[in-house]
């Protein structure tokens, strides 16, 4: 029996676990994602993202727990479960020696869902959207990891998906090349189409997506809104680079007792407190005459959340 909510959701995980031996890659996981919404599953590496993205194409059978895709079960539709799905596990692969209009065109045709003319219409959008016009007729094997990614998104985009799942889209590629991915996924957002994407960098998270489950070593470590996630952010520590080390630690102890002041790990002090506590002591500091050179925020309040929900000890020190 198909309810009227489970319909509704384009995508509903429940309570799924998949065990490889003794090691639980994925323990008791739900995730809701609404029609319309970019969903973001955000995690360090070995978390489970992959697994469970895997669970979601069928590549792989959950030990125990239900996924849905548009209300479809792989038990009751099997492969009809992904009709209006598309997108990439890992890294989308393409034969290198024919251009990326070939490979797209290659894989139009086997998908057999548009005939030719559609199908020429159809490359010069989706090559629009992922900004690789005027790059097509160049061999995929000259191409940079960034473009291939992209070159990735216009494949899945190609058989007009409901629902597009991206993992790690902006995985191993540089600053430039995660901009562009980022337009890319934040221009397919806008255009309404459901996105579920992985990543295990809260900022591009942060940046595009509605909802968000945090997972850790298989498990959910947080689930809900990027407004949820803000209000429960610790205050940010910040790298001080004084000429006056010794001083500044003093001042801080004596004045500002809600400034906590330590040597940081790679030289420098690291102080954390609330925004204006913060304010406070450093204007003391200036004040007293110590030399300040520097003082730049460690991470954003999210990224520190982030490593503390995923208790990363290395990262969460610096
Ligand atoms: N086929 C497999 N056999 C054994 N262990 C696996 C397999 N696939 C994944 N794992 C393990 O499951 C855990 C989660 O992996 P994965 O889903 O790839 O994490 P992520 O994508 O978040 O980096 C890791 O500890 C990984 O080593
Ligand atoms: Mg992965």
């Amino acid at each position: 029996m198909t309810t009227h909510t489970q319909v509704d959701a384009a995508v509903d995980i429940a309570g799924v676990t998949k065990r490889y031996g003794s090691l639980v890659a994925v323990d008791d996981v739900s995730v809701r994602v609404a029609p319309g919404e970019v969903y973001g599953v955000l995690g360090p590496n070995g978390a489970g993202k992959t697994t469970l993205l895997r669970m979601l194409f069928g590549l792989i059978r959950p030990d125990s727990g239900t996924i849905r895709v548009f209300g479809r079960t792989w038990h009751e539709a099997g492969v009809h479960t992904l009709d209006g799905v598309a997108g990439f596990i890992e890294s989308p692969k393409f034969y290198p020696y024919l251009t990326g209009r070939q490979n797209l065109e290659g894989l139009g045709l086997l998908d057999g869902s548009t005939d030719g003319r559609d199908l020429s219409a159809r490359i010069e959008e989706v090559l629009d959207v992922v900004d690789l016009t005027g790059r097509d007729r160049d061999k995929v094997g000259g191409y940079s990891y960034g473009m291939r990614q992209r070159l990735g998104v216009a494949a899945s985009l190609l058989r007009s998906p409901r629902l597009l799942v991206l993992d790690e889209p902006a995985n191993g590629l540089d600053p430039a090349g995660i901009r562009d991915m980022r337009a890319v996924v934040k221009r397919l957002a806008a255009s309404g189409l459901t996105v579920l994407l992985s990543s295990h960098h809260m900022d591009e998270v942060e940046e595009i997506c509605d909802n968000v489950t945090i997972m850790n070593r298989g498990s959910v470590a947080f689930h809900g809104t990027i407004d949820d996630l803000r209000a429960m952010a610790p205050d940010p520590g910040h790298l001080l680079r004084t000429g006056d080390d010794h001083e500044a630690l003093a001042i801080g102890r004596v004045g500002h007792p809600r400034v906590l002041v330590e040597p940081g790990p790679d030289g420098g002090l690291v102080a954390t407190g609330p925004e204006h506590e913060l304010s406070a002591y450093v204007a003391d500091l200036v004040r007293a005459g110590v030399p300040l050179r520097a003082f730049t925020p460690t991470r954003t309040p999210l990224e520190a959340l982030f490593f503390m929900l995923t208790d990363d000890e290395r990262e969460a020190v610096r």
